[in-house]
Order: C-alpha cells, then structure tokens, then sequence
C-alpha cells in the first residue's frame, strides 16, 4: 500500500479477530518502528516489548473491566530511558506512529495506547514480566492485529499560514 493510502486509511481499531498476525509482518512493523526519527539519535535509550504470550495478555486484561488494548494478539510496549533531555515521549510517539502506519500497510488493524501503560506501570509483577534493564519506563502500547472490519474517518485541525 502506497505511503498516502496508509496515512488515509489507518484509524483506531478496537475490535480484533481471534488470530495471530504473521511473523514477517511483525518483522516489518518493527523495522517501521526502528526508522522512526528519535531526538539525539539515541536509539539505545529506546526499547520494544513485543507480548503475544496468552497468559500475559490475560493478566493484562484483567487488570480493568475491560481490555484496555482490546484484546489485540500482539500488544507492543515502546519503552524508553530518560537521558535528562525529556524527549522519552516524543520518542516514543514517533516510533509507535510509523508501527501503526506499517500495521495499516500490511492491511491490519492497529491502535495507538496510552491507557494500558498507566495500568502496567502500577502492577509490579506485570511490569517485571517485562523484563526491562534498569532504567527503562513504558511510555507507549501499541496493539495489533487483524481488524474486524475496517472505518474511514478525515479529522481536521486548523491551520494558520503565515506567509
Ligand atoms: C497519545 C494518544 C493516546 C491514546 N490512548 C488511547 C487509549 O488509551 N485507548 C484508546 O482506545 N485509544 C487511544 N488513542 C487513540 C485515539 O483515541 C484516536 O487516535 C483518536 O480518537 C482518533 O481516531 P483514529 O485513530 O481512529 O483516527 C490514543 C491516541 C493517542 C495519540
């Protein structure tokens, strides 16, 4: 899918099939993630969790009424080590952006998660299952997988032009 056709046709998904996405396609979502632009270049301040374990997932779903990640087989934890310049974030952001439109390239669905992060970094043994070196914080989830269904939506943000 061509770059144009993914920015228009990403949007949040919030209902997922009962099915795994395939290898080569997380592969890929994560080399989009790995190109994202990162404030001073410093992409070992930044780290990826890639939880597909059933058991794990559970244990994160329970932690509300509701999934908070809508039960996506693959939620993916971008966390990140604060280097005193504040930019962990944005980092981030950026890195999750490009896994979403990579999702939406490959035809999947995908969404962009800030709640499930409060909800791990409050549950101790959650967030040691993580396994994250000394440092680390989660700063943003992105969950992934095959959409059921599919939402065309156009926002609009208003812009000044100062010529
Ligand atoms: C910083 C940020 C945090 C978000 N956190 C959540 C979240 O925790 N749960 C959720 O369902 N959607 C979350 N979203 C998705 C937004 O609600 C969604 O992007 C927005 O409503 C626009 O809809 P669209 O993504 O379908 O275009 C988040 C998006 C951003 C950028």
């Amino acid at each position: 899918m061509e770059l144009f056709e993914a920015i228009e046709k990403r949007f949040s998904n919030r209902k997922f099939l009962d099915k795994q996405i395939k290898d080569d396609d997380l592969r890929k979502i994560l080399k989009a993630g790995m190109q994202a632009p990162v404030g001073r270049g410093k992409y070992e301040d930044m780290r990826i969790t890639v939880i597909q374990n059933q058991e794990l997932l559970d244990k994160i779903t329970n932690l509300e009424e509701r999934s908070v990640f809508y039960n996506a087989p693959t939620l993916i934890i971008i966390s990140a080590r604060d280097d005193g310049h504040g930019l962990d974030k944005e980092n981030s952001a950026c890195v999750a952006e490009n896994m979403l439109l990579a999702a939406t390239a490959l035809g999947l669905g995908s969404i962009y998660l800030n709640l499930v992060i409060g909800l791990i970094k409050e549950n101790k043994d959650i967030l040691n299952e993580l396994n994250l070196p000394e440092g680390f914080v989660p700063i943003v989830g992105v969950g992934i997988g095959y959409a059921d269904g599919s939402h065309i939506r156009e926002h609009l943000i208003d812009v000044d032009y100062i010529k």
